[in-house]
């Protein structure tokens, strides 16, 4: 299979699997327990119908939302993902790249393979800087001022990794950041040359965002699932959170908010946007998808808060769905991790253009001019 082979996310997922170490791939692919949550993320836009309208003069259509007070080209923004070196060399600079060229925001995570101060240097597009709350103090403190230095546009707090979830694909694979080399591994490593070279040859490996505080995903090799429960600290709470985003003192994002009433409880500590996400299904399976959840919490809080509906996404319909439902923005992260590890920039930017086309032909069909247009008059639950 080739990149013009690839015409929409799953195909991408297929070329990743036929290049990367199934340690690597599982990582990225797999999710907690059952993964119920994952393939629910999916399937609940599949449960949902749209209903258009026709005769309504779509020769010109604008596709951009405003999110998190910067323009946007398109109702997505590609969610922050961690350890993008492992998945292909060009990592997340091959994001940061493709975001811009298409005009969208995107994320690095604290768990990035690229400095702040790089990606902040690199694109002037929209970036959100995706916070880890550590028990280690000085590095949160310096992960915020590094942040302001190199101008984020938003923090988005992730709240749903208290404890890791129990992530099987990786238990058995054994995946560690950095990868290690076991006999099981290297077998791996060995039978995918062109990833192993890459990982071998190329720029070497690091966190730079942590390893200036902490040598645990860096020095040390540790599962994604020890680094949650040994670095991260369970005793965050709201007033944690309050304090994060006084510090922070810019636009602030709350990731992984599920609930009406921590939704509410978001409002009412003046956070401007929830994203609306269960990490992928990585973290609780049995959780309820974003999507599912979504028309409870735009009753409760919509025009009050900005909502992003974040998971899940494989389609351009998807992403109407999400905002005819109510979200202000979708977001996603497999929907372009896929594409990194199958073919880099280039890979990237092919996911986004074919989400693009899909995004602006099912407008076009809804017979939509512009976003705002979608509501839940277009929408039927089966
Ligand atoms: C994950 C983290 C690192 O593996 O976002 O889900």
């Amino acid at each position: 299979m080739r990149l013009s082979e690839c015409h929409n996310i799953d195909d991408f997922r297929l070329l990743a699997k036929q290049r990367l170490p199934w340690p690597v791939f599982d990582y990225i692919d797999g999710a907690a327990d059952d993964e119920l949550t994952k393939a629910r993320n999916t399937a609940a836009y599949a449960d949902c119908d749209l209903v258009p309208d026709v005769l309504a003069g779509v020769d010109e259509i604008d596709t951009s939302v405003t999110i998190l007070g910067r323009k946007s080209a398109l109702p997505l923004i590609l969610s922050p993902t961690a350890l993008q070196r492992v998945f292909h060399w060009q990592g997340e600079r091959a994001v940061a790249r493709a975001a811009e060229k298409f005009g969208l925001w995107f994320g690095i995570s604290s768990l990035a393979t690229v400095s702040i101060e790089e990606v902040g240097a690199m694109v002037s597009t929209p970036k959100m800087f995706q916070f880890y709350y550590h028990k280690d103090r000085g590095l949160n403190r310096s992960m915020i001022e590094r942040c302001k230095a190199a101008k984020f546009d938003a923090i988005a707090l992730t709240v749903d990794t208290i404890v890791s979830g129990k992530r099987e694909r990786c238990a058995r694979s054994g995946f560690t950041s950095p990868p290690r080399f076991t006999p099981s591994s290297a077998l791996s490593y060995a039978l995918k040359p062109r990833w192993a070279l890459d990982y071998l040859f190329r720029e070497k490996f690091a966190l730079p965002n942590l390893d200036t505080h902490v040598s645990e995903g860096t020095g040390q090799a540790v599962s994604i699932a020890e680094y949650f429960n040994t670095m991260l600290d369970a005793s965050m709470d709201w007033a944690a959170a309050e304090r994060l985003r006084e510090e922070w003192g810019g636009t602030f994002c709350l990731k992984g908010v599920m609930s009406v009433a921590d939704a509410r409880r978001a409002v009412a500590m003046g956070a401007d946007a929830i994203m609306i996400s269960n990490h992928g299904g990585r973290q609780l399976d049995g959780s309820r998808s974003p999507f599912d959840q979504l028309p409870e919490i735009v009753d409760a809080v919509g025009g009050q808060i900005e909502i992003i509906c974040d998971g899940g996404i494989r389609r351009g319909t998807h992403v109407l769905k999400a905002l005819a439902a109510g979200a202000d923005c979708a977001s996603g992260g497999r929907l372009y991790l896929y594409a990194l590890a199958a073919a880099g920039q280039a890979g990237v930017e092919r996911a986004i253009g074919l989400l693009q086309d899909e995004i602006v032909r099912g407008m076009k069909l809804m017979g939509v001019t512009r976003v705002d247009q979608l509501d839940r008059t277009r929408l039927r639950r089966r």
